[in-house]
């Protein structure tokens, strides 16, 4: 599971923000951790954390010392033992039963243990983005593409409630009004509230809804303690594994709506931004041929049916740390939509080495750009008139000057000149694209720019090869800019072609439209399949998109005039 291995600085991330909250979420950690060992669940289970009634055996039995304890436990044991060889020696298909049983069982409580880790930390990490808010904060809506805060930890906890209502024997509803507030778009679903009125009310309160969460984490994290036990444990870890890239999805939603909602006024915790390191121009070659695009395998591997491949070193062992970073790192995620991998023919073409820069879009504007039809799709030239855009948004004209505002403030567009272009639609990008003299990548080539190495023959999962993002491979969420970085601040991030910053700071439009990939099979319904019309492919990643959650082969897609998000671009050409 290569995108939830958690790094020392998350965990250290992960400390402080508890700490910040006044060790707020500590205990649910506890019992969190608790639950994710189903022997000591049964021993130790309490849902109210109270040590002292930790024990429901504590009082009931007496306690038996050492000696008095070896005195019966050992010869029973002794005598099960040779009871079990005996039967097992006498029916070999049993013994083999037997064993695939604990195996599969072993395997489903490593699974669940990974899950329940993964669940906790993606949970409590909304909670640190929207600590900074203030009360009054979380229910205002500023248009109608942005959902007030209130309402994204309400339907992350709402798509967890669909599940524990549907596979929970037993399961009560918290809250009939609150499944119609907290649905997004699922018609599945049942009724709810149309998105441009999510602003529009002011209850479910604040207070109310994080006890709706509360309660839904609770019942969860009890719910993923005992699903290792049930013959669809795979069918249910898999929709946990959803619902947590889903909440990790609501995570980088939550930044955009945040900034449309207060920018600057918001406390980030902003760390400083890396400094450029080389000059980064021209275009890089890549030459044609077949290219595998989309990613290869299944949601629970990288090989169809295959079990997560661990190294020989590391066993299996439920509880063996060792054993449980090797299956993360192993058991990799991926949507249906990049599924299945197949065969495409490219081209010979050149792609930019960098995204388009500040500095590049205000020559396109000083040039009359958005004032020349010439240069617009005819949707384009529509919205440019009826929107009145006359820059990217969040740029402002003070005194005869562009500027950009950002969590840091208002700044002066010579301050920004080598960082990537943002907030631009796919209008806008292909605007500036056949201004240039030059077009949009199709989905396929920025791929194959990002992942394909030509010493190696093959792709890899990131443009640097196969290993994590980190701190100073791509500028991701973790990172804590909450801006995008100059161009060549990430070197180390550069891919085999010579392409910088493909993961991270800007998704990239493309010229491709959002459709299935032939062979197509939806995996969750309404969560991808629906969307398969109107919309353009965006690739690679922004500053607000966390680690866990991003691969050279993740499709994201929006509407091409849509620029709430953080969307930027790199240009291609046929060589
Ligand atoms: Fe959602």
């Amino acid at each position: 599971m290569r995108q939830v291995t958690l790094h020392a600085a998350d965990a250290r991330e992960q400390a402080k923000g508890q700490k910040a909250e006044g060790g707020r979420h500590e205990p649910e950690i506890n019992l969190r951790i608790r639950f994710a060992s189903p022997r000591r669940r049964a021993t130790n289970y309490c849902r109210h954390n109270h040590q002292k009634c930790a024990r429901p055996s504590d009082g009931l039995i007496p306690k038996l010392t050492f000696p008095a304890a070896a005195c019966f436990a050992l010869p029973l044991a002794i005598i099960f033992r040779a009871l079990r060889l005996f039967v097992l020696s006498f029916f070999p298909g049993l013994f083999l039963r037997t064993l695939m049983t604990s195996e599969s069982q072993v395997a489903a409580a490593i699974d669940t243990r990974s899950i329940a880790d993964l669940y906790q930390r993606v949970r409590a990490r909304t909670l640190e983005i929207v600590a900074p808010l203030e009360i009054e904060d979380y229910v205002v809506q500023t248009a109608e593409f942005m959902s007030p805060p209130r309402w994204h930890i309400g339907h992350t906890s709402w798509f967890f409630e669909t599940v524990l209502q549907k596979y929970q024997s037993g399961y009560k509803t918290y809250s009939q009004d609150f499944l119609f507030y907290f649905n997004s778009y699922y018609e599945g679903f049942g009724a709810r509230i149309e998105r441009s009125k999510r602003g529009t009310r002011s209850r479910p309160t604040v207070r109310e809804t994080l006890r709706y969460r509360k309660h839904v984490d609770e019942e969860m994290s009890q719910f993923i303690g005992s699903v290792s036990e049930r013959d669809d444990a795979e069918t249910i870890l898999a929709i946990v594994r959803l619902g947590l890239e889903h909440e990790m999805q609501h995570q980088e939603l939550l930044v955009y709506d945040i900034k449309h909602l207060l920018c600057d006024q918001f406390d980030a915790p902003i760390s400083p931004a890396p400094h450029s390191q080389e000059n980064v121009n021209g275009m890089a070659e890549v030459e044609g041929g077949l290219f595998e695009l989309g990613y290869a395998g299944t949601s629970a591997g990288k090989d169809a049916g295959d079990p997560p491949a661990l190294p020989p070193q590391h066993g299996c062992r439920a509880g063996d740390p060792g054993s449980m970073r090797a299956l993360q790192r192993a058991f990799h995620f991926a949507f249906d939509n990049e599924k299945p991998q197949h065969t495409v023919f490219l081209q010979d073409f050149l792609i930019d080495r960098a995204p388009v820069r500040n500095s590049e879009y205000l020559e396109f504007m000083k040039a009359g750009g958005y004032q020349d039809f010439r240069w617009w799709h005819s949707a384009g030239w529509e919205k440019v008139n009826q929107e009145q855009w006359q820059a990217p948004l969040y740029w402002e004209f003070h005194d005869r000057e562009w500027m950009i505002r950002d969590f840091a403030g208002l700044h002066p567009i010579e301050d920004k000149r080598n960082e990537p272009v943002s907030h631009v639609s796919f209008l806008e990008a292909s605007a500036y694209a056949k201004w240039a003299g030059k077009r949009l990548p199709t989905e396929a080539e920025w791929e194959k720019a990002a992942s394909f190495s030509p010493p190696l023959g093959s792709k890899q999962d990131f443009p640097w090869g196969d290993d994590e993002p980190g701190q100073t491979k791509a500028n991701l969420f973790e990172n804590q800019l909450w801006t995008v970085a100059p161009v060549g601040a990430f070197s180390e991030g550069c891919s085999s072609y010579g392409c910088h910053q493909m993961i991270g700071d800007v998704w990239e439009w493309t010229t491709s439209d959002y459709s299935p990939y032939p062979g197509f099979k939806s995996e969750f319904d309404e969560y991808n399949d629906k969307w398969f019309v109107g919309q353009k492919v965006l690739r690679g990643g922004s500053f607000a998109t966390p680690r866990a959650h991003i691969r050279s082969t993740y499709r994201n897609f929006f509407y091409p005039h849509e620029r709430w998000m953080i969307g930027g671009f790199r240009c291609a050409k046929d060589a």
